[in-house]
């Protein structure tokens, strides 16, 4: 049995330090918005090259906050890809703006300049760039285009973009989610907005806390969005380390291409420099169901994560109707994750291979 994800092996040498975090907390008996959520916040923007980095209570408040701090509202469109996790999409009609779909490169599972500029009009007032699986969408070349880019970097901690950046520091603004599984992932569900722009920095602390900077006076209509303290001093224990995980992503990815494994399905490509932190190990093969029986036959975790791609969703009808986005239909029919983690080992790596082989 080879799990699709192993969350526990890494947070094993850390158990003792993690109960000291939580103790900490406990003793200081601040449970909102306390030096924990401070510290981290300033730790986690220091570690992504960002000014400013302000605590939420999810990857999705995260995406939302953000762009109404960049100043997306009614009457705006924002420019996302479909296939992503719903959530990328989800969180746009909340700020009034409507998203509209746009294609992807389907080696890169990303993005591009060119999948982008088809879907811009007038009313585009940001791009929501999607670091896909770990990989890195290319950014500056989106922003060339003349618009903001807002990264959902929910899927790309740890991971580094072409000339050594990395996500959240790479566009006007970036998001991350901790959910548990995450490269970097909390015990509940926690998020982060990463931005060098003071002004965004100050809107979105303001949004997290019901539209109020002093808890009196409420300018806006805002949320209750923020990451707790418990999660804060748990997310500190684990931010030191995750570089190494990473690494661990990366060793993980070139197993697999050492082991032959592109002869037998399409590996997926990293952006142009990028040094994805995979945190989903995503292939392709032309018949995907043959692939799924031979590793269910030799109990290797996978799992299609977007076979029904957002903007074909319900949810997304009135805005995902009549779109034609063709390598995004193909990579969600064809796609399947297989294991990834920071301590998959080469002897996993190659029980994989063989059972990928099965399916000729
Ligand atoms: C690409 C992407 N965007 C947004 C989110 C939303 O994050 P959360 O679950 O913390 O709301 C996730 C993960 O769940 C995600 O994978």
């Amino acid at each position: 049995m080879i799990p699709l994800f192993d969350t526990s092996t890494p947070l094993r040498a850390l158990r003792g330090e993690l109960r000291a975090a939580v103790d900490r907390v406990l003793d200081s008996e601040r449970y909102i918005l306390g030096p924990e959520v401070s510290a981290f916040e300033r730790e986690f923007a220091d570690y992504c090259g960002a000014a400013h980095a302000v605590g939420v209570a999810n990857g999705t408040d995260a995406i939302t906050i953000a762009l109404r701090a960049m100043g997306v509202g009614p009457g705006d469109e924002v420019v996302v890809p479909s296939f992503t996790f719903y959530a990328s999409a989800e969180a746009i009609p909340p700020t009034g703006a409507t998203p509209v779909f746009c294609d992807i490169d389907p080696a890169t599972y990303c993005v591009t300049a060119e999948t982008v500029r088809a879907a811009l009009t007038p009313r585009t007032k940001a791009v929501l760039a999607v670091h896909l699986f770990g990989n890195v969408a290319p950014v500056a070349e989106i922003e060339a285009l003349g618009v903001p880019v807002l990264e959902d970097a929910a899927q790309a901690a740890g991971s580094l973009a072409s000339g050594g950046g990395r996500p959240g520091a790479l566009g006007a603004a970036g998001t991350f989610s901790f959910f548990p599984s995450k490269n970097l992932g909390c015990f509940g569900d926690g998020g982060m907005i990463t931005t060098s722009d003071v002004a965004v920095a100050e809107r979105a602390r303001t949004l997290r806390f019901h539209g109020s900077h002093d808890k009196v006076t409420y300018e806006q209509v805002g949320y209750n969005s923020r990451l707790d303290e418990l999660q804060a001093a748990i997310l500190r224990v684990q931010l030191p380390h995750l570089d190494v995980l990473a690494d661990g992503r990366r060793a993980a990815g070139r197993f697999y291409e050492e082991a032959g494994l592109g002869e037998l399905v399409k590996l997926p490509r990293p952006t142009q420099g990028a040094e994805p932190a995979w945190h989903l190990y995503v292939v392709a093969h032309p018949d995907v169901q043959r692939l799924e029986s031979s590793l269910g036959a030799a109990e290797v975790g996978h799992k299609a994560y977007y076979r029904t791609p957002v903007h074909r969703q319900v949810a997304m009808r009135e805005w995902g109707a009549g779109v034609e986005l063709p390598a995004t239909d193909e990579a969600a029919r064809a796609h399947l994750a297989i294991p990834m983690s920071p301590v998959l080992t080469r002897e996993q790596v190659d029980a994989v291979v063989a059972a990928a082989r099965n399916a000729g």
